[in-house]
């Protein structure tokens, strides 16, 4: 678990639409601290393994509404959307829009959204401040997600923000697995770079967004080092002991639709709002801090 501190926010209820990687994590930091937490996942074996840490967990798969409770939401005093976007819209909101708008103890709310918003850049900064252009299908379902919920609480007493989250990896998912698994490959395109973020830094980003509410506000999370793939798995292996994969050029390698689609885009981000505005200093501001700690601790 991380070693950065619970900032001194007072527990509340947090509910997670999307149990997966980054909101269980910030669950289970929270839960820690005291909080209440409750949250939804797809399968009954995952209903299992929350609720027997203290998790309330429902199902949800976005084919009907959760059904568990009338006053499922009249508690909840901080949400975070972590579920994708589909092309139905944005499921949370097609299902219980209504009782969340209403209900009156939800302060706080986070989407996390991605920076395929964005679109390409061809390798330029890009800031909050920078008007989304999406290049993609993926990029535009998650533009329209964000106008989705930003328009659904608008005028409510909630106060929403957008986290556009670079690639995360963390404990369980990252390119130590791979190269272990002798999965990882390096992918060679002049001059892509890509931004990444340790899951337990998004985890304290979304803690002092908690602390400091800002409606309407958008954050690109990101760590400090756009580099190229490559990079990373170079490091890993070092980290580990392996003699790096020879690297295969971008037009010969079999990509999957959405390997493409990242590989189509390429800009660097800029994180200076989190630090200013949220007062984040990053506890993995690259992959190497990263890595290095989660190839440490085993
Ligand atoms: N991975 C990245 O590098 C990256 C980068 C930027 C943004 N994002 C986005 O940021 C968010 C959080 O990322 P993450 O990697 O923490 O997510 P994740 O581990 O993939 O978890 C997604 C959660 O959404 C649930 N879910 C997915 N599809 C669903 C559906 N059709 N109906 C109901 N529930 C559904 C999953 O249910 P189960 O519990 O049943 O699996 C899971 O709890 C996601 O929206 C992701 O797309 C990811």
């Amino acid at each position: 678990m991380s070693e950065s501190p619970v900032p001194k926010i007072p527990p509340g209820h947090l509910f997670c639409f999307g149990l997966g990687f980054t909101a269980s994590r910030l669950a289970l930091r929270l839960l820690e601290a005291g909080w209440r937490i409750s949250g939804t996942t797809r399968s009954l074996e995952n209903v299992e393994k929350w609720t027997s840490v203290g998790i309330e967990t429902y199902l949800f798969d976005g084919t009907a509404s959760i059904t568990a409770k009338d006053d499922l939401f009249s508690d909840i005093t901080h949400l975070v959307a972590s579920i994708p976007p589909t092309d139905l819209g944005e499921l949370p909101l097609l299902f219980h829009q209504k009782q969340l708008v209403s209900s009156e103890k939800l302060k706080w709310a986070a989407y996390l959204s991605t920076p395929a918003v964005y679109g390409d850049r061809r390798g330029a900064l890009v800031s909050e401040a920078d008007l989304p252009q999406p290049g993609s299908r993926r990029g535009e379902r998650r533009l329209k997600a964000e106008n989705s919920w930003l328009n659904a609480l608008k005028n409510s007493s909630t106060s929403i923000q957008i986290m556009r989250l670079a690639g995360i990896y963390g404990p369980g998912r990252n390119v130590i697995d791979q190269v272990l698994g002798g999965r990882a490959r390096i992918i060679e395109k002049q001059d892509q770079v890509f931004n990444r973020i340790h899951v337990d830094d998004i985890g304290t980003i979304l803690m002092a967004s908690i602390d400091r509410p800002n409606d309407g506000a958008i954050y690109n999370v990101a760590d400090q080092e756009a580099c190229p793939s490559g990079d990373v798995v170079r490091f890993a292996c070092n980290l580990v002991g392996i003699t790096a994969p020879e690297p295969i050029l971008f037009e010969d390698a079999e990509l999957s639709e959405m390997a493409k689609s990242f590989y189509s885009e390429c800009k660097r981000l800029v994180t200076d709002k989190i630090k200013n505005e949220l007062g984040v200093e990053l506890q993995y501001p690259t992959y190497r801090e990263g890595l290095k700690s989660i190839f440490e601790s085993g």
